[in-house]
C-alpha cells in the first residue's frame, strides 16, 4: 500500500496521475494501449503520483520493527447485527475497522441488505454514502423497509472522495456504507469513476480511514460481465472480508457467501428471501428450498449438503430426454458443468446407460448454487430416475460422493446430514459404506451404508 500514497503529506497541487504498466511496472504520463516496455496490451492504470514527494525518501522517522512478545494480543471487537445470518457469515459480527466488500449483480439486493443492517445497528452512527441514488430515493427505500426513524442514520449523496473525507473527517461515524464503490472518484485521477485506477484508488483510501479511525467501512460492488466498469475483483485482495450476495433474478431466495475473511471462516452462507418489505432471514433453510418439490415425479431425488457450518436439504432435478439434433445436450443450473460430465462418463462405463443419445438437464432447485462432491449420489440417482422414468422413493435422502471407478465414497459431516434429514421426517438416508461405521444407533431414521453406485440406485429407484 505504501508506495500508493507517497503523496500523504505533500500538498494537494503537487499532486499529478501516472499510468503504470500492471504488469511490468513501466510509468507513462498518458494512457496507452500497447506498453512499451513488455509490449502488453491493455494494461496501463492510472494512479496518483507527486513526482517531487515520490524520490525523497524520509530522513529519520521514529519507525522500529517490533519484537513479538511485544506485540499485545486482543480480541478483534466486534459489532452484532441481530440479524443471525449476517453475523454467522461475518464469522460473529462486524470486525471494527475491517473493510467488507460486497459484490453482487445490479438488483439483487445489496443496498437493501445494508439497510437493513444499518437499521440493526440503533445507536450507531451510520454514515451512508450514496453514489447509485438521491437521497429521496433512500428516503423511499427507507419507508418501504420501515425503517426505524433513527437520527443516526446520515445519508450522503456524493461521489468525489475528497468531500467525502472531509465529512468524515469532521464528523466521524461508527460505520461506513460505500454504494457504491464504482461511483467513487477522486478529482487528482483523469480516468472516469468506475475504472481500475480510480476503483483501486478510492478502496485503498476507504481502507487507510478504516484502519486509522478504527470504523467497519462497508463497500458496495456491482459485479458486471461488459468490463466497462471495473469489478470487485479488482479490490479483493486489498479488503479484509469479501462477501458475495447472490440470486436468481426469478427466485426471492438470496444467498450471502463469504468469499474471502480475514476474521472467520470462508464457508458460511446466509440465506434471505426478498419480500415486499425487505429481505427476511430464512432460519431453515431446507424446509424452504423442499417446500415446492414435486412428490412421486420422476428425477427428483432429496440430497443433504453442508454450506458453511449447516446442513441443507436440497432437491436436485434431472431431465433426460431424447437428441433432437446430432450432439446430445448437456445443461445444468446451480452445479459445475463438468461435475456432470464426470458423472455421466461414470454412468456410462459404470452403470451400463446408454447417455450418447440424450439430452441432459440438471437443476438444483431453488436457485443455489451446490458445489460440493457429496450431492454427486443425488444427481446420478435423478439422472437414472428420469432416464428410467421411474420416481425416485420420495421418503429417501441421497449422501455420497461418486469416484471415478463407480464407488460411493466417505463424505465430511455425515452426521449433521442424517440429523437434519431426520428432523425433516425423512425415513431413510442413504450414505457412504464407510461413514456408516460412525452410526451404531440412531433411532430417528434408517440409515443405510453403500459402497458402489449400482447398489445406491437399487434401494433410491424401486
Ligand atoms: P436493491 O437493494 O436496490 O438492489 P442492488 O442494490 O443490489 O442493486 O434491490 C433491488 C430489488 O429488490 C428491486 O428490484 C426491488 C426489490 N425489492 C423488494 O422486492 N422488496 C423490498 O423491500 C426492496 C427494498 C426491494
Ligand atoms: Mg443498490
Amino acid at each position: 500500500m505504501g508506495e500508493r500514497f507517497p503523496q500523504r503529506k505533500a500538498p494537494m497541487t503537487k499532486t499529478i496521475s501516472k499510468y503504470v504498466c500492471q504488469s511490468c511496472a513501466y510509468e507513462s504520463p498518458r494512457w496507452i494501449g500497447k506498453c512499451p516496455n513488455c509490449g502488453t496490451w491493455n494494461s496501463f492504470v492510472e494512479e496518483v503520483s507527486s513526482k517531487s514527494a515520490a524520490r525523497k525518501l524520509p530522513h529519520s522517522t521514529k519507525l522500529k520493527g517490533v519484537p513479538l512478545e511485544e506485540i499485545e494480543l486482543r480480541d478483534d471487537h466486534r459489532t452484532t447485527t441481530n440479524i443471525t445470518e449476517f453475523d454467522r457469515v461475518l464469522g460473529g459480527g462486524i470486525v471494527d475497522g475491517s473493510v467488507i466488500l460486497i459484490g453482487g449483480d445490479p438488483g439483487v439486493g445489496k443496498s437493501t441488505l445494508m439497510m437493513q443492517i444499518a437499521s440493526h445497528l440503533n445507536g450507531k452512527i451510520i454514515l451512508y454514502v450514496s453514489g447509485e441514488e438521491s437521497a429521496r430515493q433512500i428516503k423511499v427505500r427507507a419507508e418501504r423497509l420501515k425503517f426505524p426513524n433513527i437520527k443516526s442514520f446520515l445519508v450522503l449523496a456524493e461521489t468525489n472522495l475528497d468531500l467525502i473525507i472531509d465529512v468524515i473527517e469532521r464528523t466521524p461515524p461508527d460505520i461506513l456504507i460505500v454504494d457504491s464503490i464504482q461511483t467513487m472518484f477522486r478529482p487528482q485521477l483523469e480516468s472516469s469513476a468506475g475504472s481500475v485506477g480510480q476503483v483501486r484508488e478510492c478502496t485503498g483510501l476507504f481502507t487507510r480511514i478504516a484502519k486509522e479511525k478504527s470504523i467497519p467501512v462497508f463497500l458496495i460492488g456491482h459485479v458486471t460481465k461488459d468490463g466497462v466498469i471495473a469489478g470487485p475483483k479488482v479490490i479483493e485482495h486489498v479488503v479484509d472480508t469479501v462477501l458475495q450476495f447472490e440470486g436468481e433474478r426469478h427466485y426471492a431466495y438470496r444467498i450471502l457467501r463469504v468469499l474471502k475473511n480475514r476474521f472467520g471462516s470462508t464457508n458460511e452462507i446466509g440465506v434471505f428471501e426478498m419480500r415486499e418489505n425487505g429481505l427476511e432471514e430464512v432460519k431453515n433453510p431446507s424446509e424452504v428450498f423442499l417446500s415446492e418439490r414435486s412428490l412421486g415425479a420422476a428425477g427428483s431425488t432429496v440430497v443433504a449438503s453442508i454450506e458453511g457450518t449447516r446442513p441443507i436439504l436440497i432437491e436436485v432435478q434431472a431431465l433426460v430426454t431424447p437428441t433432437n439434433y446430432g450432439i446430445p445436450q448437456r445443461n445444468t443450473t446451480g452445479l459445475d458443468y463438468r461435475r456432470l460430465s464426470l458423472l455421466l462418463a461414470v454412468l456410462e462405463k459404470r452403470v451400463g446407460m446408454q447417455l450418447g443419445q440424450q439430452d441432459v438437464f440438471v437443476n438444483i432447485a431453488g436457485g443455489i448454487t451446490i458445489d460440493e462432491p457429496a450431492v454427486d449420489l443425488g444427481i446420478a440417482s435423478s439422472i437414472i430416475s428420469s432416464m428410467r422414468d421411474i420416481p425416485v422413493d420420495t421418503q429417501t435422502v441421497a449422501v455420497g460422493e461418486i469416484g471415478l471407478g463407480g464407488e460411493v465414497r466417505t463424505v465430511s459431516n455425515v452426521e449433521k446430514r442424517v440429523q437434519e434429514a431426520a428432523k425433516l421426517g425423512f425415513q431413510r438416508i442413504v450414505i457412504p459404506k464407510n461413514n456408516f461405521k460412525e452410526f451404531a444407533r440412531f433411532k430417528d431414521i434408517e440409515i443405510i451404508g453403500v459402497e458402489r453406485i449400482d447398489e445406491a440406485i437399487k434401494i433410491l429407484i424401486s
